[in-house]
């Protein structure tokens, strides 16, 4: 194995290092400039976060003042400042025990205090308690839509009106709910409405836009706890109707009350074949803190949510050693598949999936204390020591907040430069972390169609390991899935193509760009680079080209997934093959079940579409 030193100086090619001796001392800032004078002069208001912490860090280390220290450390943990642990901070060179306890023991003290103060705190434990911080609405002449945004605890933080006049969809965009959510960290939000026409039943309006705020919360990862109608002659709970209770609590059994759960387990509209799911098909791995895990990511079409349905299905109806997720996407298909089949191929035709899967799925060798020191070198880089790079020319203060992406275009590139230090699967492991790390942070629904325009974005970048996962035989393929079908032989081909006009390519160039690094000319307000990778499975040949692969592909049984969205009436969501003639086509293959399945997808868009059904395929090939 190569040997590697894990010294800045190697990493960062010297120039940091050099550009850090040269950095000021906290004796050379003037005196009025110094956290403690200006402290005494102005009192503490008229301190930034990072001049306080550093007054209670006192002083820095060779090379880093105690300003920058302290800068270093507000950034690097952000709103999550206040959960920093021991640990956490001793990972930043500099921090040692004494120092980090320091710090941790201050915010605990305050924490302490704080909690002893808010025992006064309105707590919403029912639907009882909400009506009785809302009790004004139901006497109003026009219709209100009010946000209550709670904290972990369950106490109210702020109480907002949102919208006045008629409730409809178009008029309430979930961003007018959750930029307040956001702002004030809350962890869960309640809406109300009131209908001044004194009837408490909800509309079909009032049930379109629960449904697509508890979406909203499930992508933004806070969580809508209830939608609740107040009026003259009562009030009306979505979490009671959905839970058929008349006492709604929100925080029964311990656990906190989510809508999106509870429509999530709304019926099918017929039982599958395999009865009851007892056994947990999904991978579930040992969650190792800091790491990202291979279905931590949100992507269009992606199945984890599925995952416990389809393989119920699978292990019902399909036999064999060797799995083909011929358009693998996420790969989380193929993680599940790992448990159950001795054998996986995994395909997909862009790069940063293959990259993924390479990390992930890989069989070459890699040193776990070596990319763990390396990552540990890149998150002690400050933006303020790079220069501009392809990356924050391109992406700076759109997608990432500038200084993130200058960090971000510094790692990947000295990843590439370094590359012959690296054996093949811990290059990939680098990039997989890289992506896993900015995916999170991206100021966007989940894609890269388009980013939030915001005047200030802040500078939470921060990388961490991935978890690979253990298989026994991988064979991993970046192809055009027709022309994979040619080559291989599987037991069980599953077929995940997709299903409508947005190309994946299009959507996830960032990725693309990123993993490829070959630094093209990106285009127009989104920056996509020229298009690659289009699909034929998203333009009018998709119907042939399905036809063409099933025909191919040597497998004994063929499972394909799709969805209903073929009458939506955005025409870029709307199906590119009918359900019935993808059953056609199997049909002429062989034996064909079909399994239905009701489903809210992330489709991260504006579109709207109440009756989403994901339907599982599964052929037995007559005479495989
Ligand atoms: C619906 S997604 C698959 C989702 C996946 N099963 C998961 O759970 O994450 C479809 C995938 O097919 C890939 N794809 C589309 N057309 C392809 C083609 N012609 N050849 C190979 N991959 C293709 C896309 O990049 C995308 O990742």
């Amino acid at each position: 194995m190569v040997s590697y030193k894990y010294k800045n100086s190697f990493i960062f090619g010297g120039k940091v290092l050099i550009f850090k001796e040269y950095m000021a001392k906290i004796k050379d800032i003037p005196k009025i400039d110094r956290p403690r004078e200006r402290f005494l002069q102005k009192g503490p208001d008229a301190l930034s976060k990072s001049d306080l912490l550093a007054i209670l860090l006192g002083s820095g280390i060779k090379g880093k003042n105690v300003q920058k220290l302290a800068q270093q450390i507000i950034k690097r943990f952000g709103k999550n400042f206040l959960n920093i642990t021991v640990d956490d901070l001793q990972d930043i060179s500099g921090i040692g025990q004494a120092k980090a306890l320091q710090i941790v023991s201050a915010i605990s003290l305050v924490k302490r205090f704080h909690e002893e103060s808010a025992a006064i705190d309105i707590i919403i434990k029912n639907s009882k308690d909400v009506l009785s911080v809302v009790y004004d609405l139901q006497d109003k002449k026009k219709e209100y839509l009010v946000c209550l945004y709670l904290n972990a605890r369950n106490a109210l933080i702020k109480k907002e009106i949102i919208s006045v006049g008629l409730l409809d969809k178009s008029l309430v965009h979930p961003r007018e709910i959750f930029h307040p959510a956001i702002e004030l960290n809350s962890a869960s939000i309640i809406l109300v409405h009131n209908h001044p026409t004194g009837d408490p039943n909800p509309s079909e309006k009032d049930r379109i836009v629960v449904e697509r705020i508890a979406q909203a919360g499930e992508i933004m990862g806070i969580s809508v706890t209830d939608f609740l109608i107040t009026a003259k002659n009562g009030s009306h709970s979505f979490y009671g109707s959905l839970k058929n209770v008349t006492d709604v609590d929100y925080v029964a059994e311990g656990v906190q009350a989510r809508l999106f759960d509870l429509m999530e387990l709304e019926r099918p509209s017929y039982e599958i074949a395999a009865e009851t799911i007892k056994e947990n098909y999904f991978y579930i791995p040992q969650t190792k803190e800091n790491h990202v895990q291979l279905h931590n990511r949100r992507y269009i079409g992606g199945k984890s949510k599925l995952i416990d349905w389809i393989f119920s299905i699978i292990k019902e109806e399909c036999k064999g050693d060797c799995f083909a997720d011929v358009f693998a996407g996420t790969g989380v298909v193929s993680a599940v598949a790992a448990k159950h089949f001795k054998k996986i191929i995994l395909n997909d035709f862009l790069h940063s999936n293959y990259v993924i899967y390479q990390a992930f799925f890989g069989k070459g060798e890699w040193d776990k204390n070596k990319i763990d020191s390396i990552i540990k070198d890149f998150n002690n880089i400050s933006a303020e020591d790079l220069d501009d790079n392809y990356f924050s020319d391109n992406f700076g203060g759109k997608y990432f907040s500038k200084n993130s992406s200058k960090i971000i275009g510094f790692i990947r590139e000295s990843i590439e430069k370094n590359k012959k230090n690296l054996t093949g699967r811990e290059y990939f492991m680098l990039i997989a972390s890289l992506l896993y790390s900015i995916d999170k942070i991206a100021n966007t629904v989940g894609h890269y169609d388009a980013y939030f325009k915001k005047d200030q974005l802040s500078d939470d970048f921060f990388m961490r390991p991935i978890d690979p996962i253990e298989t026994q035989e991988v064979f991993i393929f970046q192809e055009d899935t027709n022309a994979l079908a040619k080559k291989i032989k599987a037991d069980i081909a599953y077929i995940d193509p997709p299903y409508n006009s947005r190309q994946y390519s299009r959507f996830y160039h960032v990725l693309e760009t990123l993993t490829k690094w070959n630094k093209p000319e990106l285009y127009g307000v989104a920056l996509k680079p020229a298009p690659e990778n289009m699909s034929d499975y998203c333009t009018t040949s998709a119907k042939d080209k399905f036809a063409e692969l099933v025909n191919d592909i040597d497998a004994r049984y063929l499972v394909v997934s799709y969805n209903n969205t073929y009458d939506s009436k955005s025409s870029s969501s709307k199906n590119k093959i009918t359900l019935q003639e993808i059953e056609k086509i199997l049909k002429l293959k062989g034996k064909t079940k079909v399994f239905e399945k009701k489903h809210k997808h992330f489709n991260a868009g504006n579109t709207n579409f109440d009756n989403h059904k994901e339907y599982l395929f599964v052929t037995k090939v007559s005479h495989a």
